[in-house]
């Protein structure tokens, strides 16, 4: 599901025929100065005769086994090169499996019409062979429908239209793979949604590159979501994404946690109402993880679903809330209770953003990332326990791996359980306690990092007192969080009784069923349901501030 950048040497082109796949293809190796590849020409070398006579003495079964193992060989071969594939190639899983570990899958495309004339002119196509005009460009189309779950497949299209030689197209494909040099991994939902996340620095400076593979840059009419106080910090920044997008407007919510509500919401909605957005708009999210659920619900929402991307420009929202496609508003009656499942179209993380970033707001993050060490990965935890100092100056490589494993850590939970049915509660370890230090602060006192944080310490104890967690366990998770910062107490009195009535508005309460996620050893958390009241009380003790 989730694939490494390191080994991605080759680039490999499907699309329709006469979508420019060899032109363009051999053009980009050129440029490259690597080895062009074209399969269905190596297999009809490989056999001594031409695919048809393949095809018709040997049937399709021996020519796709063919395929196959070519396409596996020069997966394993370490020099680079650009290998254009026939047809039906993505047909086979296992050939998607070989060229995704090994290589950028690009779809090149031009419209059935520009196709329907280039295959005319040179008359060579059997599968084309003797139809009048008409019925050429449709049986294009029936094609192009038929096929699209192949295309799909790829990490990005690009146009080969009529308008552009192949150099440009090619030299169009160098710009966007020095972008997609910073892809790290996808997001694959178990509903079959699949989008990247990219990591690295100075990414939102070529944004236009991955609007560009998304192909809503000709098409839709692009809106910046992003809060009053990131639009001073990053005005730069913001300017860049905007201009990259057509030059697009702007929308600003007011910061802050108290904003995510309904009344904010409407005021987007109202806001693109008022300036004729219509389904084909794409909202791009440049702010923390408070707009990103606003905006990603507003995109949900708006005109029954437009799509959008993240931005995130906090370490948290980079870590865990722009992915995963869970976007929501508070209620008054409790957090996130009106939301839905929606995924992005792309994330991207540019380190560069974190440069503005408060202290206290780098920790929050931090503590999302400790959490999916306790729950899932006993050498993540033990990496952060060796990498204190380095995370502490923000080392960059050291966070790129932090945001990485994360990410990829969600990507893996999601992809099981997009709709938390199952396994992707465990990523709400220290939320229900959490949630209600927020919601007892008035959501004023705490980020959602930090009350997250003194959640997995409360959530903790309650499980070394129901005797499932070692006190010596208890006390590595909170060692390595003081040793990040983060605080070892509530800065307020915890009121027990108006806690537990807090956590039962939690979404994560079922129906006359208090569930908790709960530690049994550091990498591994367990769902519980209705434990004792009493542990549950006592547990806050270990937050609870001193009497002086
Ligand atoms: N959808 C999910 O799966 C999920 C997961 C975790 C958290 N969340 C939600 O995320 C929210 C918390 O996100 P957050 O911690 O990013 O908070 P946030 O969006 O409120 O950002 C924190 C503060 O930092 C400011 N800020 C953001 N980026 C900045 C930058 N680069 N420079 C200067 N200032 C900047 C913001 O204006 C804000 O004041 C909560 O509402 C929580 O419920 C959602």
């Amino acid at each position: 599901m989730n694939s490494n950048n390191s080994n991605k040497k080759h680039i490999y082109f499907t699309g329709f025929m006469a979508s420019g796949k060899s032109r363009v293809g051999r053009c980009l190796a050129e440029r490259l100065n690597v080895q062009f590849i074209d399969t269905d020409t190596l297999i009809a070398e490989n056999a001594g005769k031409s695919i048809s006579e393949i095809f018709a003495e040997d049937g399709e079964a021996v020519f796709r086994k063919m395929e196959k193992d070519l396409i596996q060989t020069l997966a394993e071969d370490s020099t680079p090169k650009v290998i254009s594939l026939g047809g039906g190639a993505l047909s086979q899983e296992c050939i998607v499996e070989a060229i995704r570990s090994s290589g950028t899958l690009i779809r090149l495309w031009a419209s059935p019409e520009v196709l329907s004339e280039r295959i005319a002119r040179k008359n060579t196509r059997p599968l084309m062979a003797g139809l009048s005009d008409e019925e050429r460009l449709a049986k294009i189309k029936t094609m192009l429908k038929e096929r699209e779950c192949w295309y799909s497949k790829a990490d990005f299209s690009v146009e080969s239209s009529n308008d552009y030689p192949e150099y440009v197209v090619a030299e169009k494909i160098i710009q966007i793979l020095k972008f997609w040099k910073s892809y790290a991994l996808s997001v694959e939902t178990s509903s079959g949604e699949r989008y990247p996340i990219f990591i690295g620095k100075n990414l939102l400076s070529h944004l236009g590159c991955l609007l560009e593979t998304t192909g809503l840059i000709k098409t839709h009419k692009f809106l910046v979501c992003t809060d009053t106080t990131v639009a001073k910090a990053q005005s730069r920044t913001l300017d860049k994404i905007r201009r990259q997008a057509s030059d697009c407007p702007v929308f600003k919510f007011r910061a802050g946690e108290i904003n995510k509500t309904l009344s904010s919401l409407n005021q987007l909605y109202s806001y693109m109402l008022h300036r004729e957005f219509g389904r084909k708009s794409c909202l791009l999210q440049f702010s923390g993880g408070v707009v990103g659920d606003m905006a990603g619900f507003g995109a949900a929402t708006y005109q029954r679903g437009i799509p959008f991307i993240q931005l995130p420009t906090t370490l948290l929202s980079m870590v865990d809330s722009s992915v995963g496609g869970k976007v929501a508003v508070n209620h008054p009656a409790g957090k996130n209770m009106i939301g839905a499942f929606y995924q992005p179209k792309a994330v991207v993380c540019d380190l560069g953003a974190l440069a503005t970033l408060a202290e206290n707001e780098i920790q929050a993050g931090i503590a999302e990332i400790v959490k999916y060490g306790v729950i899932y990965d006993l050498d993540f935890f033990a990496y952060m326990e060796s990498h204190i100092e380095q995370i502490k100056e923000k080392n960059e490589e050291v966070l790129k791996k932090l945001i990485h494993r994360s990410c990829s850590i969600k990507a893996e939970v999601v992809g099981i359980d997009e709709k938390e049915n199952g396994l992707r509660a465990i990523l709400n370890y220290g939320h229900t306690f959490g949630h209600a230090i927020e919601k007892l602060s008035n959501y004023k006192t705490y980020s959602h990092g930090i009350a997250v944080s003194l959640g997995m310490r409360v959530a903790a104890r309650a499980a070394v007192l129901l005797g499932i967690f070692s006190e010596a366990e208890e006390k590595r998770q909170n060692d390595l969080l003081n040793a990040l910062g983060l605080p070892e107490k509530a800065c307020f009195e915890i009121d027990v009784n108006a806690a537990w009535q807090a956590m039962g508005v939690d979404k994560k309460a079922e129906k006359n069923n208090r569930v908790y996620i709960l530690p049994t050893c550091i990498g591994h958390v367990e769902k519980i349901s209705n434990i004792p009241e009493d542990i549950v009380r006592n547990a806050w003790s270990v937050i609870q501030k001193e009497q002086v």
